[in-house]
């Protein structure tokens, strides 16, 4: 069985293999970076962020503990402080504006204001066999996937699986792109951020902040690939899935007269190879340690759970004041389309 036909059915069946999958609505889409460019209000182009309500302008360890200063969480399971955002998708009209799109939850999930769906796998797909264990992230960890500038599918190859899918229903998982898909999805794109998996055990983060991890030597988590010696823990997959809901995009008659697709990344990126996400981690105490350690199988009894209605009411204040609804005539930041 493919990983795309079960991630699928994830609603109706219990999945055979480890892994926690929760949603976590929105927590505030602010122009601000505390991973890349601490302390900068606003950073260069706009994001959207889940999780912990201690996010802030700056997130420097050990200074600002996520579990501490945190209050509430956007995510269903309450243990999780942490921090996750990527780039706001923009539609860009024949006559230059520019529309945020909205996000939408997932199946099962109505209700969620936004978000994504976060999973932390554990095992090797479908490898029930291979019950292997992994080591959950130390506090203060914190990395980047991808990379904001990159312009090329060459350049894109620097990072395994952060893809899209091109969405007719809910259901739909497959195929999964490089570049942003080049035909209206009916239902929406699906960002997908699966982050290395591979961890040199001594830092918590890197100048670049990509450096203290890898992905494994062949192959892939999924595969059982392994770890290469440089970076010899094997740390959770963490995926995110962001669904963007081009739905109000899709008349093609306001599609480029080039035959482009229009989409863009806050950054400016159009064709989707510049995809990138960002990670704090923030759990309390040995709580995700835990639940990985337990093989679960989507639920996780052992974690607290908090309603949809609760997840939605946490949120932080806007630091930047700025406007990004409505027709713009730039991306807020000014950046520009490449
Ligand atoms: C964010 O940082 C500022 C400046 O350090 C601080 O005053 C504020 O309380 C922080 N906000 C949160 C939610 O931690
Ligand atoms: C630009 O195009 C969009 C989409 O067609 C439209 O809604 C908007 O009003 C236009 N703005 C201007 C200034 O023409």
């Amino acid at each position: 069985m493919k990983w795309n036909s079960a991630a699928a059915v994830f609603g109706l069946v219990a999945p055979t293999h480890a892994l926690l999958r929760f949603g976590c609505s929105q927590l505030t889409i602010q122009r601000l970076d505390p991973l890349v460019t601490p302390g900068q209000n606003p950073s260069p182009h706009l994001h959207q962020i889940i999780g912990g309500n201690s996010f802030n302008v700056s997130m420097d360890f050990p200074s600002h503990d996520l579990v501490k200063l945190s209050t509430c969480t956007t995510c269903q399971f309450t243990e999780d402080l942490s921090n996750y955002w990527t780039a706001v998708l923009f539609f860009r009209a024949r006559n230059g504006t520019f529309k945020r799109v909205p996000q939408l939850a997932q199946a099962g999930m109505e209700g969620t204001k936004g978000g994504m769906v976060v999973y932390y796998m554990s095992d090797a797909l479908f490898d029930t066999a291979q019950r292997s264990s992994v080591t959950a992230f130390k506090p203060g960890f914190r990395m980047l996937v991808g990379e904001a500038s990159y312009k090329d599918r060459e350049q894109a190859r620097d990072f395994r699986q952060l893809t899209y899918t091109c969405m007719e229903n809910q259901a739909s998982r497959s195929p999964e792109t490089v570049g942003f898909p080049k035909t209206p999805c009916k239902l929406g794109i699906m960002a997908n951020h699966r982050f290395p998996t591979c961890w040199d055990g001594v830092n918590l983060d890197s100048p670049n902040h990509r450096d203290h991890v890898a992905y494994p030597e062949t192959g892939t988590f999924e595969s059982g690939g392994k770890c290469p010696s440089t970076h010899p823990v094997k740390i959770p997959q963490i995926l995110l899935e962001t669904v963007w809901d081009t739905s109000q995009f899709n008349r093609k008659e306001d599609w480029p007269e080039d035959g482009s697709q229009p989409f863009v990344w806050s950054n400016g990126d159009s064709k989707g190879f510049g995809n990138h996400a960002d990670y704090v981690f923030g759990w309390k105490d040995n709580a995700l340690q835990k639940a990985m350690d337990a093989h679960t199988y989507v639920s996780a009894p052992m974690l607290r759970t908090q309603s949809i209605s609760e997840q939605n009411k946490c949120t932080v204040r806007n630091m930047v004041n700025e406007n990004f609804d409505g027709w713009l005539k730039e991306l807020p930041g000014g950046n520009p389309i490449f």
